[in-house]
């Protein structure tokens, strides 16, 4: 009887592993160990996850401007009347495509503004500008469009919110810390269930390493340690690779043996929290409850929002050439020109 149990057990254990073969990559120099595994029949479902739909065909920057022919056209003046209809078109594929134009409008007046999609997507049209002019250093020339996020939803498949505190039994054995509850966001291990409240929102050091042989100097706790792992758990989930994609594990905290991607999450972890601050965050008004978490806060983005497990979103397709109208100038740039 034992045995039979044994053998249950361990047939459920490995029916919980992936069956080989498994693909391998080298990804650092070699002799490094910084291979990338993985599973070819994950990545041909990633493969098919990731195309992107055929753009519509150009319009004619002719004819008077959207400014001049709508009534409220506070962004998208400049376009011309074709571009703005072809721009409007392909919005709604990207978000709404079985909702429709009325997803966002009134179908009575198109210029009212009574519907809060309508006033998000607004500034989400300002957020993509943002994204592709003043964040290069991340997003380089394949830039983001609404589809990048959006993948034809209107919430974006992978979002975060804040998470309440959770007391240890009745409380006085302190807070846990988001600690030993599973969560998806750290890919159910034991880690702080929410890096992203004090790295893409807050402010807070992720380097924890000594940089002196002996523990003399470093303030750095194990409890700050497991929120910087916590966050980096999410970063490999997020992009669908490995910590080696980033770092030679000899020495993590060390930038001279990473590879240059290190360099480009590095900026992607200040961008996030930049787009969460500046765009998300003073959303929170215009959404209604039940788009907002348990503590009130409305959606953010973290990595995987653009990326959803793939080491670039869209595997480095770029849809902003066929939109150029969404390259920018970001708002903010155009205002500091002005003054
Ligand atoms: C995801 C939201 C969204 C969807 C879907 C959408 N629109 Fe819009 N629409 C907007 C926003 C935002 C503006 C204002 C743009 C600005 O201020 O620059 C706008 C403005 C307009 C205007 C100008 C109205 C005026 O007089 O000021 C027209 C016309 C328009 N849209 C047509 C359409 C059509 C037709 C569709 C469907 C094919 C559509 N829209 C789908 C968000 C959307
Ligand atoms: C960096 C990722 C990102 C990009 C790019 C992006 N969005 Fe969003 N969008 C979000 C997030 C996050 C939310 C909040 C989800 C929610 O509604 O709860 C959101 C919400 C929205 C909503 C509200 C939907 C609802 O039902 O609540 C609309 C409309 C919208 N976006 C339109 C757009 C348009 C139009 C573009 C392109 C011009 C765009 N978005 C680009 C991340 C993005
Ligand atoms: C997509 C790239 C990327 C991946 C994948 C990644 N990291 Fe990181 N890691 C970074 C960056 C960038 C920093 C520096 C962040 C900063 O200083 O703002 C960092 C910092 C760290 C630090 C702190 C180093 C110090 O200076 O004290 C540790 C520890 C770490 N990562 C561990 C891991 C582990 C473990 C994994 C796998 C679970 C991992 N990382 C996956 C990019 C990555
Ligand atoms: C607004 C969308 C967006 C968000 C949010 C985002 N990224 Fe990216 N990321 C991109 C795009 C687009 C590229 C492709 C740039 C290119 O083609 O070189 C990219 C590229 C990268 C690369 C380079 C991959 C390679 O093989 O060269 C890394 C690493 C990366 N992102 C890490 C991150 C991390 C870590 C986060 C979260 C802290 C993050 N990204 C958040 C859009 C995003």
């Amino acid at each position: 009887m034992k045995r039979m149990l044994a053998l249950l057990l361990s047939t459920l254990a490995l029916a919980a592993c992936e069956r080989p073969p498994m693909d391998s990559v080298q990804h650092g120099f070699r002799g490094t160990g910084m291979a990338q595994i993985y599973n070819p029949r994950a990545v041909e479902a990633q493969e098919a996850r990731n195309e992107v739909p055929p753009a519509l065909p150009a319009a004619p920057d002719e004819g008077p401007k959207a400014g001049k022919l709508y009534k409220n056209v506070k962004v998208l003046g400049d376009l011309s009347g074709g571009q703005f209809t072809r721009l409007m078109v392909s919005m709604t594929t990207w978000i709404a495509p079985e909702q429709g134009c009325n997803y966002c409008h009134n179908p009575a007046n198109f210029a009212d503004d009574s519907l809060y999609t309508k006033v998000v997507a607004r500034r989400m049209i300002e957020m993509t500008r943002y994204i592709n002019s003043d964040w290069k250093n991340h997003v380089a020339e394949t830039g983001v469009t609404c589809y990048t996020c959006h993948r034809g939803q209107p919430v974006p498949a992978q979002v975060w919110f804040r998470k309440k505190d959770e007391p240890y039994g009745s409380n006085f054995m302190g807070d846990k810390a988001g600690q030993n509850t599973p969560d998806r966001d750290v890919n159910l291990s034991s880690l702080p269930y929410d890096p992203f409240t004090p790295f893409l929102l807050g402010n807070e050091n992720i380097r924890v390493n000594g940089n002196t042989a002996l523990p003399t100097g470093n303030r750095q706790s194990i409890k700050q340690a497991e929120w910087t792992y916590g966050l980096m758990t999410h970063m490999s989930q997020g992009l669908g690779v490995n910590c080696t994609y980033c770092h030679n594990t000899r020495a993590f905290a060390n930038w001279e043996g990473s590879p240059p991607q290190r360099v480009t999450a590095w900026h992607g972890i200040r961008m996030a929290r930049d787009l969460n601050n500046d765009y998300m965050v003073p959303l929170t008004e215009q959404f209604p409850a039940h788009r907002k978490g348990e503590l009130g806060d409305v959606a953010k983005v973290n990595c995987g929002t653009c990326h959803q497990g793939a080491y670039k979103p869209l595997y480095g397709r770029s849809m902003v050439a066929d939109f150029p109208e969404l390259k920018g100038p970001s708002p903010e740039r155009a205002q500091v020109a002005k003054r």
